[in-house]
């Protein structure tokens, strides 16, 4: 069985790694408190002695806002903690693949979808925290794979503690008589995080680099919502244009998934997913 090291395994989408490929491969899923991302001796050290084949490194800091307010405590996370990871894993010859993010298009001068090959100059800090760390991981490693993940929701909760996502905010506000507000000014490839899981394993066998890695979608999230609540016959009318958000800075991350597609590996469209996680969602007792 191939080794496979998975950082950040407590959070929402190391979790489901786990998860799914728990029968597939021996896994080693260190909570933060047994590896430190932070601590370059104690990483290299317990990489030397797992010895995995293959590293997914979701550890981070994943809140927009909280690397705002701490970008010091969120660098050494989100660029120095991936920095050891990329440097441990090429030392023992394992495959690395990286989770970076879509924040990394907020600011662009180009509209999207966005490639990777785009001149990019990210807003926020986190987006700027994920493009030096894409760019530092390659320098260290040219066979590291970078994935750019969009928003990701799950339709099921997997730990009773998790936050709400996308789509179980939706399913439940939906059981209730709450209006349903979406942003007018944003586009993004939302995707369902099962796809995200179930295609990881093809990105093994890529060539280094960076790949956009989410649902391609052309519109901003009210209209998405609303083409997927016309399609299924679903009251519209709760539907609310939320003009506000991104009213100053308007936000199209959407993503080009030209490069992904040509390795063979393919994601619904958000309207797509959304459309198949609401249809099952609305007919079980999920939560
Ligand atoms: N979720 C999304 O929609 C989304 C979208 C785009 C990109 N991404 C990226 O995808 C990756 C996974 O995201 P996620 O949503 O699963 O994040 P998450 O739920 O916030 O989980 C982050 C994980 O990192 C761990 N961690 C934090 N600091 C650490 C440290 N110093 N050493 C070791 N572990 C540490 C956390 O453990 P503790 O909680 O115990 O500290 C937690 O297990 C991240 O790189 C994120 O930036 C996520």
């Amino acid at each position: 069985m191939k080794r496979l090291l998975v950082t950040g395994a407590s959070g929402f989408l190391g979790s489901r790694i786990v998860e799914f490929y728990k029968d597939k491969f021996e896994i080693f899923a260190p909570t933060h408190a047994e590896l430190d991302i932070t601590d370059e001796k104690d990483v290299l050290a317990k990489f030397e002695e797992w010895n995995p084949d293959y590293v997914i490194h979701c550890a981070a800091i994943s809140a927009v806002a909280r690397c705002e307010q701490e970008p010091d405590m969120s660098w050494k996370i989100n660029v120095e903690g991936s920095i050891h990871i990329a440097k441990a894993s090429a030392k023992i010859h394992a495959k690395c693949i990286i989770c970076s993010s879509d924040q990394i298009y907020f600011g662009s001068t180009e509209n999207g979808p966005h490639k990777e090959t785009e001149c990019v100059l990210p807003y926020n800090v986190y987006g700027r925290e994920k493009l030096k760390a894409e760019e530092a991981c390659l320098a260290i490693d040219a066979d590291c794979v970078l994935l750019r993940l969009s928003w990701m929701y799950d339709r099921k909760t997997l730990y009773k503690q998790e936050n709400s996502n996308f789509m179980r905010m939706l399913l439940d506000k939906m059981r209730t008589e709450e209006v349903l507000l979406y942003p007018v000014h944003d586009i993004r490839g939302i995707t369902d995080v099962n796809e995200v899981v179930e295609n990881l394993e093809k990105m093994f066998t890529v060539p280094g680099g960076v790949y956009n890695f989410g649902s391609p979608n052309k519109n901003n999230t009210y209209d998405t919502v609303y083409e997927v609540f016309s399609e299924l016959g679903l009251d519209t009318q709760r539907l609310q244009r939320n003009e506000d958000a991104f009213m100053n800075n308007p936000r199209d991350i959407s993503m080009c998934q030209q490069k992904l597609n040509a390795c063979g590996i393919y994601f619904s469209t958000t309207k797509d997913a959304m459309l198949r996680n609401i249809k099952e969602g609305l007919s079980s007792n999920d939560e």
